[in-house]
Formats: C-alpha cells, sequence, structure tokens
C-alpha cells in the first residue's frame, strides 16, 4: 500500500504586527474585549503578495525535504485569498520556484483550502498518479478584510506555510479523513464585493469589500463541524482520542478550539496554539501551527495528530495524521522576504483610505506589484 509521508514543511510569516492595541486606534474595541471573546493578542500583515509568502514558505519546505523544484509532480495551492483568478496561483508559485514538471492547481474552500488539498493530494499520490506533491496553505486577507467593522478586522491575520508530501511504503501521512459541508448556511460568512458577480474585479480597490459575518452562528456550526468531523476521522482511521498524541486544529477563537478538544475528550495539554500571536490566518493556520510545533519539539517522531477544521462554505473537515520519524529538516533554505518598511498600522490605514500601500493609483488591469523574495542558493 502506498501512503503519502510529510517530508518537508516551511512557513512564512509577515514580519510586520498588529496588535489589539493598535486596532483600538480605528476601532471602538479594546484588548481585553479581544482576547476574553477569541484568545488572540495580535496578528500579522503582509507587505507582500500571497504568491511571495508561498515562495518562501515552498522553498523552505523544498530544502527541509531536500528535493528540488524540478522533483514535485504536483502543486496545490491552498487560498481564498489569489493574487489573480486567471492564471491560476499555482501556476504563478511553479514559475518562481522553477518547478516545470509539476501540475499546478488551486484549492478554495476557505479556511479548510489546506485540508482539503492535503487530501487531493494524498489521494494522487496513493493511487499513483503522482509522486511528490507540495501543499500550500496561504492567506494574504488584509487587503480585503473590511477594516471598519470591528466584527471581523479583529479576527484575522496573513501567513502561510508549505508541506512536501512523497510516496511511502511505510504507514505515514494521512490515514483518515472526513470533508464536509453545511451550504445551507453559505451565506452567514460571506465577502461581497469579491469576485465577479459583484462586477469587474479589476477596478475595485484594496478595503472596498463588506463582511457579511454572524459570529455566534458561526461559532455553533464550527464547533458541530469540527467535533462530528474528528469523531468520523478516528473511527475511519481505528484510533480513540487516546492515542492522539497533538491536536492541531484550525484557530479561529480559542473558546472553539476548548469546546472541540473537550467535545474530542482530549485535554488541552496536547493541543497545540497560535492563536493568540496570529489569529486566524485561514487555510494557513493549521500548516503553520504544524511548522511551529516542529519547531519547538512539540511533535513526537511518528506521532499521531488530529486536525480538525472549519471554514467558509461553510467547510469542515478532520484529519488523522502520521508524522514520520524525521522532525527536523534535512537543509535549510536562505529564501527570504524583503524587509519590511513600515508598520502594520501604517499598511492598513493605506487600505482604509481605499490607497495601494505601495503608493500606486489604481489602474483597474494593472497586476499588483509587489516586492519579490530574495532567491537564495537553497529550496
Ligand atoms: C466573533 C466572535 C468573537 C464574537 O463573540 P461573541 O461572544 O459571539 O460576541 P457577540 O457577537 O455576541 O457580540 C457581543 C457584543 O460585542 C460587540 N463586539 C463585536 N466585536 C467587537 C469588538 N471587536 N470589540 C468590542 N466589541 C465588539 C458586539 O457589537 C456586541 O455588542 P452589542 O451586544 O452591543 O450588540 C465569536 O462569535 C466567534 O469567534 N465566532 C466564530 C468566528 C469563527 O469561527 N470564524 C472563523 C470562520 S473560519
Amino acid at each position: 500500500m502506498t501512503f503519502a509521508a510529510i517530508t518537508g514543511w516551511g512557513k512564512c510569516m509577515p514580519p510586520a504586527v498588529l496588535s489589539n492595541a493598535d486596532l483600538a486606534t480605528f476601532l471602538d474595541t479594546d484588548d481585553e474585549w479581544i482576547t476574553q471573546r477569541t484568545g488572540i493578542r495580535e496578528r500579522r500583515v503582509s507587505h507582500v503578495c500571497g504568491t511571495e509568502l508561498a515562495y518562501v514558505a515552498s522553498a523552505r519546505a523544498l530544502a527541509c525535504a531536500g528535493i528540488a523544484a524540478t522533483d514535485l509532480d504536483l502543486i496545490v495551492y491552498g487560498s481564498c485569498s489569489n493574487d489573480e483568478h486567471i492564471p491560476n496561483s499555482a501556476s504563478g508559485l511553479s514559475v518562481r520556484l522553477g518547478a516545470g514538471n509539476a501540475a499546478a492547481m488551486d484549492v478554495n474552500t476557505a479556511c479548510t483550502s489546506f485540508l482539503y488539498g492535503l487530501s487531493t493530494a494524498t489521494a494522487m499520490i496513493r493511487t499513483g498518479v503522482v509522486k511528490t506533491a507540495l501543499v500550500v496553505g496561504v492567506e494574504w486577507i488584509s487587503p480585503f478584510m473590511d477594516w471598519h467593522n470591528r466584527n471581523v478586522a479583529v479576527l484575522f491575520g496573513d501567513g502561510c506555510a508549505a508541506v512536501v508530501l512523497q510516496a511511502s511504503d511505510a504507514e505515514s501521512g494521512v490515514l483518515a479523513e472526513k470533508l464536509g459541508c453545511y451550504s445551507d448556511a453559505r451565506a452567514i460568512l460571506r465577502v461581497r464585493g469579491s469576485g465577479l458577480a459583484y462586477g469587474y474585479n479589476g477596478d475595485v480597490a484594496y478595503g472596498d469589500t463588506l463582511w457579511d459575518f454572524d459570529g455566534q452562528e458561526i461559532f455553533k456550526r464550527a464547533v458541530h463541524g469540527m467535533g462530528e468531523s474528528a469523531a468520523e476521522a478516528l473511527t475511519r482511521a481505528r484510533k480513540s482520542p487516546g492515542d492522539i498524541d497533538l491536536i492541531v486544529p484550525h484557530q479561529a477563537n480559542l473558546r472553539i478550539i476548548e469546546f472541540v478538544a473537550k467535545r474530542a475528550g482530549i485535554a488541552m495539554d496536547r493541543v497545540f496554539l497560535t492563536v493568540h500571536k496570529y489569529g486566524n490566518m485561514s487555510a494557513a493556520t493549521v500548516p503553520v501551527a504544524l511548522v511551529e510545533a516542529l519547531e519547538e519539539g512539540r511533535m513526537p517522531a511518528g506521532g499521531l495528530l488530529l486536525t480538525p477544521a472549519f471554514g467558509g462554505g461553510l467547510t469542515y473537515c478532520s484529519h488523522v495524521i502520521r508524522w514520520g520519524e524525521r522532525v527536523t529538516p534535512l537543509a535549510t533554505s536562505d529564501v527570504d522576504l524583503p524587509p519590511c518598511e513600515r508598520s502594520a498600522l501604517a499598511i492598513v490605514r493605506d487600505y482604509m483610505a481605499r490607497r495601494d500601500p505601495r503608493g500606486r493609483s489604481f489602474a483597474g488591469l494593472n497586476a499588483p506589484v509587489f516586492p519579490e523574495a530574495k532567491a537564495g542558493s537553497g529550496g
């Protein structure tokens, strides 16, 4: 039997930090409300576009796995904040990496995009369609955030991480999963102004979006979807909660995570958290947390993981994942982001004023030009 082992991992976090105190300078909110209701203390705002975050994270993941970009058969780009719709973002990442032998596809299931992408790539490896895949979870939400709406502006952040999957005979990678979607409730989490249904996007300025967001109903559905899918994934994998070494959940709200862990019968000391420092990075949340669990020595070699997640759509899923015996990178990459010369608050203030933070006017058809990552020798 062929498995899809996770053999490489890398993250790329934009350096500009937006604190709760920064948000309180332009929103009617405060650190106490945000911390108590969500557990979030700060989040990141990117000075580069999503594909650039993905390029750096991917170069690091490839180096970690000890393979070259030309070894890839498949790139899956999980995101709901693509730089462009046509051509797709995965092809943009492919050309930046020099992954000329890879098929390239985008997956958009909002916050669950990385995990739906992981299922897609795993299935293609297990059925022999491809042997080596890169799966990315990346979000550049800040340009289309409604920064005037305190209900949503405090919750989200930018970020990226990527993993390399390779065909393996050893039991490894995704062992079982359950995916689902409460499509009847899709309208309770919607970004109005993003997409062709709202007119031609090329002329829409940054900040010209309105978020429909029924927080309490989303909360209930998230607890239900993550809880039910976790139980089903464990059953399908023939595992019990006691077998799980670490839960690496989607991190939208600390209270949701606590409910899900309690329902699964797993203590919070077996849950890996990043929500306090990054907020909800949508598709990037779970892979960034996976990478940080490895960096902080929380990932046991050969350990069993559970990754419940929830997102717009309303999509949900849980995966039971067997980590490999290696928990350290084979090599590192020196690819890095260009320096960020502005504060997160200054970037956000430009979005609020419907200005491009790079100082360009909105010329409709011009593709966004953001700083590009500095290519090093690695990855
Ligand atoms: C959004 C969320 C944090 C709100 O928490 P809540 O306890 O449900 O709060 P409520 O919506 O009941 O709002 C309570 C009050 O706080 C206010 N409020 C909302 N956002 C606020 C903010 N940032 N600062 C201060 N007050 C705020 C509301 O306006 C409301 O005031 P009112 O009673 O005068 O109308 C919570 O519902 C949540 O996390 N939902 C799920 C989000 C999620 O999972 N998203 C991910 C999808 S992938």
